[in-house]
C-alpha cells in the first residue's frame, strides 16, 4: 500500500539552553513530531533528532547569574526540555546538546574545509564593549533610548515602542546591561565567513523548490541587494568553542547551532549502527527536513546551506518554516498571563488538546497561528470528546454488556469502513504537504458521518427488541471498527490517545496499512473514556499560573550585576521608606513546595500572629536549616494568591539569582514582631 520506503531525517530548531520552553516553542516541536510520526505510520525510515542549544552569552550570563557552571545550567535546561517534550508526547530519536564532543568535531571540520577553500577571512572591527565586566556585548545587552522615538529602555537592535531597527551605536545614553556602565567601542579581528561566495549556488537553491515561495522571495530580495560577509567569531570571554587556529576566538553561536543537527545524529549513528555519510555525503539519496520558525530563516536558507556546500556536505532537501503561535490575538503576554510554559500548561491540561489544537490551525505557510482560548475549547470539546471519542462510547457500551465484549463475525455493510479508506490518501497528501488542518477537516468529516450512522441505526432503540440483538452488534462493530480507522488516521496528532485506543480495541500498535482490515470476531476491553471535557476553569487556573511563573523567570532572564556594578535606585523619599511595614519573625516550620524547584512555604511567628509565606529560596537553603532562625519580613505586603496558596508577606534575601542567596537575620536577641525601622 505505501510507496517504497524512504529514508528521511528531520530536525527542529534545536531550543535555547537559556530558558524553559514555553506553548509558543510547543507549535515547532508538535508539528514536526506530527510529520515524523505520520512517516513513520506508514512505514518509512524517518528518524527525528534535535538538541539543546548550549552555548552563547545569555547562556553563560544567566549561569552566572544562578550561580552555577555553564555545564550544570545546561545540563539542568537538557532534563527539563527533554522532560518538557517527552511529556507532549515529541518523540526524538535523539536528543542532544551543542556542546558535546561531536559537535566540536564537526563545527572545526567545517570551519577548517571552509577556511582551506579560502571561504574565510579576517578583518578588525569596532564593537561596543563593556569596560567594566570586560566584554564585548551582543546587541540584545546594551539598552538605552530609542534614535527615533526617544523611547527609553529599549534594546541595542530594535525598538518594541515604534519599531525602528538600528544598530547599537545608535542608541541614546547607552548602557550596558551586564554591569551598567557606558560601553565603549572597542576595536579587534574577527573571522568572516565570504557568503558572496555561493550566490549562484544560493539562487539555483531558492529556484529548485527546496523552501517555500513566500521566503525564497525574501531570500531573493538580500541575494539583489548583495551578500555580505557574516562575522562567525566572538571574543573571550565566551562560553563555545574556541577556534582551532586562533586562541581567544570562539565560534560565534550560530556557527555551531545547525551543526548540532549532524552531532545530534552522529550521536544516535554510533549507538544505533546506521551509516553517518549515508545521509549527509554530497551524493545522499536520503532526505533532509528542517523545521523551523520564521525568524531563523535566515540562518537555515542561506548561511547553513552555504556552510554545507561549501565544507562538501549535502544540502537540505527542504527548510519548512512556520508562523509565531499568538494567544487571543496578541503576541504571548506574561502580565496577561499567556506566556504559557510547557509546564505550566502540562500541570492543568492534557497535551493531546494542544497538539490537535495546532494540528488544526497548522498550513504550509509562514502565517502567524493564533491559540484563541475560548476557540481551543470549543474545538477540543466539540470534535475530540463530542466526535470522536463519542463514537467508540456510544457502541462499546453494548459490545461490553450484550455480547461478553464481542465483535460481530461478519457485516451487513462495508460502506462506511470503503468510504473511509476512499477518503485516507488524500488525507495522507495532506499530512505529507503539512496541511494538518484539512487533513483534520477531512477526519472530523468522517467523524460526523460516523455519528450519523450511529444516530440513524438507533442501536439504543433497537435494543430493547431482544429479536433484532444481532443488528446492535453489528452497527456497533462498524462503527467501532470506524472509530479504528479514525484513530489510525488522527495517530500522529493524538498518540497517547491512539495508544489507549489499542489497549481497549486489543489490538497490536496500528500502522497506515491497517486501514483497510476490520476486526472481526474480537474481543475489546472494558471501555473507558479515552478523553474529557476542558472546563473553562482549567484555563482560568493556567492562566494565573503563568503570571506567577513569569514574575520568577524574568529575574534570571535579566543579568543582575554584584554590589560593585548594580547600579543604585533612584533616590525615594522617607515617606515612601516608611510605608513598608517591616518585621522581625520567628521561622517556625519550612518545607517544600510539591511541584516546585524554588518555593519553599515558610510559617511565620510574627509574636501573636502567624503567616503562612511562599519564598523563592529552596534553591538556597534546606528547609531542615531554616527552622526556628529569626528573620525579617514585609509584614504589610497586600496577600498574593498563588497556585499553591495565599502568601501573606515576603522575607528578605539579599543576592542575586535563586542559588546565591543570603537570608537576612537579625541578632538572636531581637524579638518576633518588632518593627524594623
Ligand atoms: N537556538 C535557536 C535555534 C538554533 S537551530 C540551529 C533558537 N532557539 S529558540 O529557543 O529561540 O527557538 C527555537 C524554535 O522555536 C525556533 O524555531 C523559533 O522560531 C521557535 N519559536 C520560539 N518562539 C515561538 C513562538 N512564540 N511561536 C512559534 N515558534 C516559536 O532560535
Ligand atoms: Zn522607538
Amino acid at each position: 500500500m505505501s510507496p517504497k520506503s524512504r529514508q528521511i531525517l528531520v530536525t527542529s530548531a534545536l531550543p535555547y539552553a537559556n530558558g524553559p520552553i514555553h506553548i509558543g516553542h510547543m507549535l515547532e516541536y508538535v508539528q514536526t513530531d506530527i510529520w515524523v510520526r505520520f512517516q513513520k505510520l506508514r512505514g518509512h525510515d524517518c528518524i527525528y533528532v534535535c538538541a539543546d542549544d548550549a552555548h552563547g552569552t545569555p547562556i553563560m550570563l544567566r549561569a552566572q547569574a544562578e550561580g552555577v557552571t555553564p555545564e550544570e545550567l545546561i545540563e539542568r535546561m537538557h532534563a527539563e526540555h527533554l522532560r518538557d517534550f517527552t511529556d507532549f508526547g515529541v518523540a526524538f530519536d535523539n536528543y542532544y546538546s551543542t556542546h558535546s564532543p561531536e559537535n566540536r568535531y564537526f563545527a572545526e571540520l567545517i570551519y577548517t574545509r571552509l577556511r582551506d577553500a579560502g571561504h574565510i577571512r579576517t578583518r578588525v572591527i569596532s564593537q561596543a564593549y563593556d569596560p567594566e565586566a570586560e566584554m564585548f556585548l551582543p546587541d540584545r545587552f546594551i539598552k538605552g533610548d530609542c534614535p527615533n522615538c526617544g523611547a527609553a529602555g529599549q534594546y541595542g537592535d530594535n525598538c518594541e515602542n515604534c519599531g525602528a531597527t538600528y544598530s547599537p551605536t545608535d542608541l541614546k545614553n547607552p548602557v550596558s546591561v551586564v554591569s551598567g556602565v557606558t560601553p565603549i567601542e572597542k576595536d579587534s579581528e574577527q573571522y568572516f565567513f565570504k557568503l558572496e561566495d555561493f550566490e549562484s549556488m544560493l539562487k539555483e537553491y531558492f529556484a529548485a523548490g527546496h523552501v517555500q515561495p513566500e521566503i525564497a522571495n525574501k531570500m531573493n530580495e538580500w541575494l539583489d541587494e548583495g551578500l555580505k560577509d557574516w562575522d562567525i567569531s566572538r571574543n573571550a570571554p565566551y562560553w563555545g568553542f574556541e577556534i582551532p587556529d586562533a586562541p581567544g576566538k570562539y565560534f560565534y553561536v550560530w556557527l555551531d547551532a545547525p551543526i548540532g543537527y549532524m552531532a545530534s545524529f552522529k550521536h544516535w549513528c554510533d549507538r544505533s549502527g546506521q551509516d553517518f555519510d549515508a545521509y549527509w555525503s554530497q551524493d545522499s539519496s536520503a532526505e533532509l527536513h528542517h523545521f523551523i520558525g520564521k525568524d531563523i530563516a535566515r540562518f537555515h536558507t542561506m548561511f547553513w546551506p552555504a556552510m554545507l556546500h561549501g565544507a562538501g556536505f549535502r544540502k537540505p532537501s527542504a527548510v519548512y518554516c512556520h508562523g509565531f503561535l499568538t494567544v487571543d490575538g496578541q503576541k504571548m503576554s506574561k502580565s496577561r498571563g499567556t506566556f504559557v510554559m510547557a509546564r505550566t500548561y502540562l500541570e492543568h491540561l492534557n497535551p493531546e488538546y494542544l497538539r490537535y489544537y495546532f494540528a488544526a490551525k497548522l498550513g504550509p505557510g509562514i502565517d502567524d497561528i493564533d491559540l484563541n482560548l475560548e476557540d481551543f475549547t470549543s474545538r477540543v470539546n466539540a470534535d475530540l470528546v463530542g466526535k470522536l471519542v463519542n463514537i467508540a462510547s456510544r457502541c462499546a457500551g453494548f459490545v461490553n454488556k450484550r455480547f461478553g465484549g464481542r465483535l460481530a463475525a461478519a457485516l451487513s455493510s462495508d460502506e462506511l469502513s470503503r468510504s473511509i479508506v476512499a477518503t485516507a490518501d488524500r488525507i495522507a497528501g495532506f499530512y505529507e504537504g503539512r496541511e494538518f488542518g484539512k487533513a483534520m477537516r477531512d477526519v472530523m468529516a468522517l467523524a460526523d458521518r460516523v455519528n450519523q450512522y450511529i444516530d440513524e441505526k438507533e442501536p439504543w432503540v433497537v435494543v430493547k427488541d431482544e429479536n433484532r440483538l444481532a443488528e446492535v452488534q453489528d452497527v456497533c462493530t462498524i462503527g467501532l471498527n470506524a472509530f479504528r480507522q479514525l484513530v489510525i488516521l488522527l495517530k500522529p496528532v493524538l498518540p497517547k490517545l491512539a495508544a489507549e485506543a489499542e489497549a481497549f480495541l486489543k489490538v497490536d500498535a496500528l500502522a497506515w496499512d491497517d486501514l483497510g482490515a476490520d476486526l472481526l470476531d474480537h474481543e475489546i476491553d472494558r471501555f473507558k473514556p479515552l478523553m474529557t471535557r476542558i472546563e473553562p476553569v482549567f484555563i482560568e487556573r493556567m492562566v494565573e499560573a503563568s503570571k506567577e511563573d513569569l514574575a520568577e523567570e524574568q529575574k534570571l532572564q535579566q543579568p543582575r550585576g554584584n554590589a560593585s556594578s548594580d547600579p543604585i535606585a533612584p533616590e525615594i523619599a522617607y515617606d515612601d521608606f516608611a510605608r513598608l511595614d517591616l518585621r522581625i519573625a520567628r521561622i517556625v516550620a519550612a518545607k517544600k513546595v510539591d511541584k516546585s524547584d524554588k518555593l519553599l512555604q515558610l510559617t511565620l511567628d510574627l509574636g501573636g500572629e502567624t503567616r503562612n509565606v511562599f519564598a523563592g529560596i529552596a534553591r538556597a537553603y534546606r528547609p531542615e536549616d531554616l527552622e526556628g532562625r529569626l528573620t525579617v519580613m514585609v509584614a504589610n505586603l497586600a496577600p498574593r494568591k498563588m497556585r499553591f496558596g495565599v502568601s501573606e508577606g515576603m522575607v528578605l534575601c539579599a543576592g542575586s539569582g535563586d542559588s546565591e542567596l543570603y537570608l537576612l537575620h537579625p541578632d538572636s536577641e531581637a524579638k518576633p514582631g518588632m518593627r524594623v525601622t
